[in-house]
Parts: structure tokens; sequence; C-alpha cells
């Protein structure tokens, strides 16, 4: 049984004031949500002390939006997975289509920062999907395996299973169009199947979570699809009441 998971991605957004604020308005909140989901923060890097301190005692997990695939050195503006564990970050966003078409991410770059971050205890939170131009031309399916067999280029054997998908059509994010359940879940259960084909059994143990325009009004049908085991959330995160609303639909 795959435990639900939601994941908030803050992106570029949050000041110390504002971050304080919803930390521990999500700590307080977090009190009452059932065991039934698990829940993670991912800020800016620069805030992720901020909320690791924050979040001590609460049962809300702290991820980064991105990492480097070397270990240390001259890499200027580069953050580590020892310097992310040294905070206690659990998760990690790898492939975001943000970082993808801005900053030029290769399906190579994820496969690195995938393997990168399960090597070292973090789990990676692998970001596929397509843009409106490859649904329409009926690509959508295929963009997605792909996207996600390279993801997992650089893994074997167990770490296989060390690992989220998030499937987030780069068309519903930020937009307000959302992928209609229906839509979502034929993506997911593909997703899930290229996991099965990859090692036995293991689509049944990877979560995989759906992105963009998630909120606390569509959430409820969308985490009833059998394929959908959570979200990954970035504007609905930045409220508390939206983002716990989503916690619990979730649930
Ligand atoms: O990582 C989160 C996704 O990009 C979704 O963002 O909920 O603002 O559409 P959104």
């Amino acid at each position: 049984m795959r435990k639900a998971l939601v994941i908030g991605n803050w992106k570029m957004n949050g000041r110390l004031a504002a971050n304080e604020a919803l930390l521990n308005g999500l700590s307080s909140g977090a009190e009452c949500l059932s065991d039934d989901v698990e829940v993670a923060v991912c800020p800016p890097s620069v805030y992720i002390a901020q909320a690791a301190s924050l979040l001590q005692k609460s049962s809300i997990g702290v991820g980064a939006q991105n990492i480097a695939t070397q270990a240390s050195g001259a890499f200027t503006g580069e953050v580590s997975a020892e310097m992310l564990t040294d905070f206690g970050c659990e998760w990690v966003i790898a492939g975001h289509s943000e970082r993808r078409s801005l900053y030029g991410e290769s399906d190579q770059d994820v496969a690195l920062k995938v393997a990168k971050a399960v090597e070292s205890g973090i789990v990676p939170v692998i970001c596929v999907g397509e843009t409106l131009e490859e649904r329409e031309a009926g690509q959508a399916l295929a963009r997605v395996r792909s996207q996600l067999e390279a993801a997992l280029a650089q893994l074997e054997g167990d770490q296989l299973a060390s690992i989220v998908v998030a499937y987030e059509p780069v068309w519903a994010i930020g937009t307000g169009l959302t992928a209609t359940p229906d839509q979502a879940q034929e993506v997911h259960q593909v997703l899930r199947q290229a996991l099965n084909e990859c090692q036995v059994d293991l689509g049944d143990k990877v979560r995989i979570l759906y992105g963009g325009s998630v909120n606390a009004a569509n959430a409820d049908s969308l985490f009833a699809q059998p394929d959908i085991d959570g979200g990954l959330i970035g504007g609905a995160s930045l409220k508390v009441d939206d983002f716990l609303a989503i916690c619990r639909a979730a649930a």
C-alpha cells in the first residue's frame, strides 16, 4: 500500500517573515492531519534551515528544489547533497519543467541529479510532463515515458524504489488549467506500467504525484484516481489553509 504524499514546491517565493507565518501555520495544522498522508515543503535553498527549524516538532518534512551533481568544489552557485542533508532535507525535486526549460537541464542532467540524491539518502521527486504542443500531437504518453526512463538510467537494484515520480503537464503549471482526473489518471497508469517494466513490482511501490494547478477545490477528484498518490503543489502551497486542505484531500 502506497502512503499518500503531498509536497509543496515554493519555487522562488518567500521572505523570512512570511515563511515564519506559513511554517507555523502548517506546523499547527499538521497536528490534525491523518497519519495516512505524508507532507513536505521545498523552500528556496536559503530558507531550508529556517523551515527545518520551525518544522522541527512537526510531522512535515523538508526538501530542496535542486541538487548539485558534484560532491563539492569549484561549482559557484550550486548546493551539494551533503549540504542538504546537513539541514535535514529528505527530498529533492529533480527535472522540474522550469529547470528543464529555463536552465537547460537535459534528461542526462536529471539522471545524474537523481543518482546523486539516491546515493545520499535523499528521495528525488522526478518530474516529467509534456508540453501543450506534444499533447496536441498525441505524443504525451511517449514523452513522459522517455523522460522517466532517462531519469532512472543511473539507478540499479533497490535504488529504483527510492524515488517518487511527479507527473506535471507543462501546460497545467501555474496556468489554472488542471488536467482532468481522467487525463491525469491515463498518464499515471502509463508511468506505473513503465516502472513495472523497469523492475518487477516497482510500479506498486513508487508513489506518483500529480502537479499542475492543484487547489483545494480540485484536489479531491484528482486524488480519487487509483494511480494518483498525492500532489506536487506550487502556488497553493504558499497558503496555509489551501495547502492543508489539499493534504486532507490526499489522506
Ligand atoms: O512543482 C509544482 C508545480 O510546478 C505546480 O505548480 O501548482 O503553481 O501549478 P502550480
